[in-house]
């Protein structure tokens, strides 16, 4: 099966319609006494039937075989990939992990998801999971579904192929998707050895194919685009560059398995075909693609450093105008010319909670340690900023001159509520023992006698 971005719609929560076959689609009606070609229609809500309409999200499917066809779920053994957020007390520590490895076992998407931190949770319907996931080799002979959260998946190292019940998505690094709760789909590794024992032992970094990356599952209300205020209606991530796939479907048969992450844990049944088999299907609860690079970032042409805020691509705003459950934000190459200005990110301390990860090259506020793969957090009101060599560089730059950032893309999920990391982050290895360190050589600089630095 074969994708054509040229045909891709564009836009955000807008309404799409697509259909493999034509007049698969219901002229006039959602739900018709008989469907065409024999398939069932059937509806999947992802908010409240009553929400808002700028905020509602449902989508009609037409598709083979309807959702509910598939034995009963039993629980299933991932035990790295779960939401318990109360498992050990959490420091206002800063902390920061190195890469995280890739795996040496032959390892899905599924099986190598990694639970870092998160807050909230499936039944308060608020907060996020953070997980990092690396895998090599494709999802095969199953399928997955979050009821818990929205997914939004963000490619560091690896290409995925998407194949979801909607259509299919493929994203390479610096690209995102975003994958609605209760969206079915699998993840293949288009770029990887296939079959159950090829990729073992292929452990090292860079081997052909392994992919890792990060995944935020948020349980609030769906991501959507910022308001964008005085900037006007253009700016930041454009709407017609989210993209959404046309229909495609799989009347496959077979043993299959279909996996369910249902409040925190993971479930699993059988299933006799591929679930993956929407003929057509129209509505706006759909996933979607990214490209990180088209972000129309923007910044000060006079002096100091924007709130962080600037640089939001999705919210998924909370109950409190204003407050959001979850940003996510991202620090992509641009320019510098802010003049007499300490231009990199200041010190400071939030309210909110910062969970960073770098996709590609370097993040200007960190000379080292802070690397494509790896990952920080700082809690609601610990102390952060430039360690003492990107101070000391920053505070001596040329402000008459521009500094043109390169080679970066760095990525922050900011939350409402404390990020709690996991005990198995906290015992992970990759945590940096020495990260304050980074900051033990801000020296006193104080002299009461002179003004001028
Ligand atoms: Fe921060």
């Amino acid at each position: 099966m074969s994708i054509a971005y040229s045909n891709y719609q564009s836009g955000f929560a807008n309404e799409f319609a697509t259909e493999v076959l034509p007049g698969v689609l219901p002229e006039g009606r959602n739900s018709p006494q008989r469907v065409a070609y024999g398939l069932y229609a059937e509806q999947l809500s992802g908010t409240a039937f009553t929400a808002p309409r700028h905020a509602n999200r449902r989508s009609w499917l037409y598709r083979i075989r309807p959702a509910v066809v598939h034995g009963a779920f039993k629980l299933l053994d991932q035990a790295r990939f779960h939401n318990r957020f109360d498992e050990t007390p959490t420091s206002p520590n800063q902390l920061r992990w190195d890469p995280f490895p890739l795996p040496t076992a032959a390892t899905d998407f599924i099986d190598g998801l990694f639970t870092i931190a998160g807050n909230g949770g499936a039944a308060a319907q608020a907060g996020v999971g953070i997980h990092i996931y690396a895998a090599n080799r494709s999802m095969q002979g199953r399928f997955f579904y979050d009821a818990d959260a929205e997914l939004l998946i963000v490619p560091q190292q690896g290409r995925l192929r998407i194949a979801t019940e909607l259509g299919v998505l493929e994203i390479e690094p610096q690209e995102v998707a975003l994958i609605p709760r209760g969206i079915r789909f699998r993840v293949e590794l288009p770029d990887a050895a296939q079959g159950s024992a090829s990729a073992a032992g292929a452990g090292s970094a860079g081997a052909a194919g392994e992919a890792r990356g990060y995944v935020c599952e948020n349980f609030g209300s769906s991501l959507r685009l910022p308001d964008l205020g005085p900037i006007g209606s253009n700016g930041l991530a454009n709407a017609r560059d989210f993209l959404t796939p046309v229909a495609a479907y799989e009347d496959v048969d077979g043993n299959f398995e279909l996996v369910a992450k249902f409040q925190g844990v993971l479930w699993s049944a059988s299933i006799d075909h591929s679930p993956l088999d929407v003929v057509g299907w129209h509505g706006n609860h759909a996933p979607c693609k990214y490209d990180l690079r088209r972000f129309n970032t923007i910044g000060s042409i006079s002096y100091d450093h924007p709130d962080p805020s600037l640089f939001t691509v999705l919210t998924s705003p909370s109950d409190t105008p204003g407050t959001a459950n979850m940003d996510f934000a991202i620090f992509p190459p641009r320019w510098l010319i802010a003049e007499n200005t300490f231009r990199p990110p200041w010190f400071h301390r939030n309210i909110a909670s910062e969970f960073m990860g770098l996709v590609h090259g370097a993040y200007d506020a960190k000379a080292g340690g802070f690397v494509p793969g790896g990952a920080s957090l700082h809690n609601c009101m610990s102390g952060h900023g430039p360690d003492a060599a990107s101070f000391d560089k920053a505070s001596a730059v040329d402000t008459t001159r521009p500094d043109h950032i390169v080679d970066t893309m760095a990525f922050m999920f900011e939350t409402r509520a404390v990020i709690h990391p996991t005990r198995q982050a906290l015992d992970a290895p990759q945590l940096q023992a020495d990260y304050q360190d980074c900051w033990r050589g801000l020296k006193k600089h104080f002299d009461p006698s002179r003004k001028t630095p």
